[in-house]
């Protein structure tokens, strides 16, 4: 079997230190917010897994879609030697493009990064039994922290598959996506996966779904809140919402509380008040326009040469190339 060496820059330490932040400066802000990052613990990575499969959850099988009729295309238009993925999860869309990068004979390291050590362990091992003796790095990082220290030779092809993007508000898009151009040579590639603006009723159904998978998705915040900086969140008392926020084009993820509550959270010397119906926003999900998308990747130094949508036009995939600034 090929390599695969895991590069830890998110200690368990720095995890802790990046939550007690977040939680501070989120759970004393009004109205109160958390980052959607904390989510993904090895049982929030698992509850997303679910979520990819779920009826009314279209973005992953419609990627999947546009990945599988378009893998070989992207292979002979970037030629890339290196695959780089970041928030790969579990990379499991992401062996499309792989193979047709193996059949196109350019392939000859992967670069994965995720902030979910359990996820990223599994997929890189798949990943390096799977394209023997092509390198696999695993990167346990952040990918608004840690892009300048990923390994990867050029010719590179930086995939962000799954709409996560639309997880960023619009200064930190513009943030990531400067700081994907920084890293990379004029020339090189990105690959980017945005969920498209449609009815709101399909958008709401998608994050609430019948079986209540994305509502313990959502509470999973709070498990990890109380796991990690031993705080006292009663999850039972929250209840998951979505609503689509038409002046922002995103969906938002709310835990609403059901009952007046102290929560303690002592890692951080905090009593956090809720009143009954107080909603503690942990999500956006941003839906995009294909001119929307142009112009933020242009902003940043990238030129759109190919934008594909799946059968039923609800998600979009772009290839674009790093240009001079
Ligand atoms: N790319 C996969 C997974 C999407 S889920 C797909 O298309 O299905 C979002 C992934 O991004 C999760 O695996 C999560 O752990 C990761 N993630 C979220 N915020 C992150 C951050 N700031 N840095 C690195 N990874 C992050
Ligand atoms: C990872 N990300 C693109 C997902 C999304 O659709 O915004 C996370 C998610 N939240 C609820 N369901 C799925």
């Amino acid at each position: 079997m090929s390599d695969v060496d895991v590069t830890v820059h998110l200690t368990p330490d720095d995890i802790v230190r990046g939550l007690r932040s977040d939680v501070r400066t989120g759970l004393t802000a009004t109205p109160k917010a958390l980052p959607p990052k904390w989510f993904y613990d090895a049982r929030g990575s698992e509850l997303f897994e679910q979520i990819t499969r779920l009826p009314e959850y279209y973005p992953t099988r419609a990627e999947r879609e546009i990945l599988a009729a378009r893998s070989p295309e992207i292979a002979a238009a970037t030629g890339a030697t290196t695959l780089v993925e970041l928030g790969s999860g579990s990379s499991e869309k992401t062996h499309l493009l792989l193979e047709a990068l193996h059949r196109h004979g350019s392939l000859r390291e992967i670069v994965t990064l995720d902030v979910s050590e359990s996820a990223l362990r599994d997929a890189a091992s798949t990943l390096a039994a799977t394209y023997d003796p092509v390198s696999v790095h695993g990167v346990v990082g952040d990918f608004t922290q840690h892009l300048a220290l990923l390994p990867g030779t050029p010719a590179r092809l930086v995939a962000f598959l799954g709409g996560t993007i639309g997880n960023l508000v619009p200064a930190e898009r513009e943030k990531f996506l400067s700081g994907v151009r920084d890293v990379l040579e004029d020339g090189e590639w990105l690959l980017l996966g945005t969920d498209l603006v449609k009815s709101p009723d399909v958008l709401v159904r998608a994050y609430d779904d019948a079986a209540g998978v994305t509502a313990e998705f959502n509470r999973n915040v709070l498990h990890v809140l109380n796991r990690e900086l031993a705080a006292d969140f009663d999850v039972a008392s929250f209840e998951h919402v979505a609503v689509w926020n038409e002046a922002e084009q995103w969906i938002e993820m709310r835990l609403r509380a059901t009952r007046a509550m102290e929560v303690h959270v002592p890692v951080v010397g905090l009593t956090v008040r809720f009143v009954e119906g107080e909603q503690l926003r942990t999500e956006v999900s941003s839906k995009f326009r294909k001119d929307r998308v142009e112009t933020e990747l242009a902003d940043a130094g990238f030129e759109i040469q190919h934008w594909w949508t799946d059968s039923q036009s609800r998600f979009g995939v772009s290839l674009s190339k790093a240009v001079a600034r």
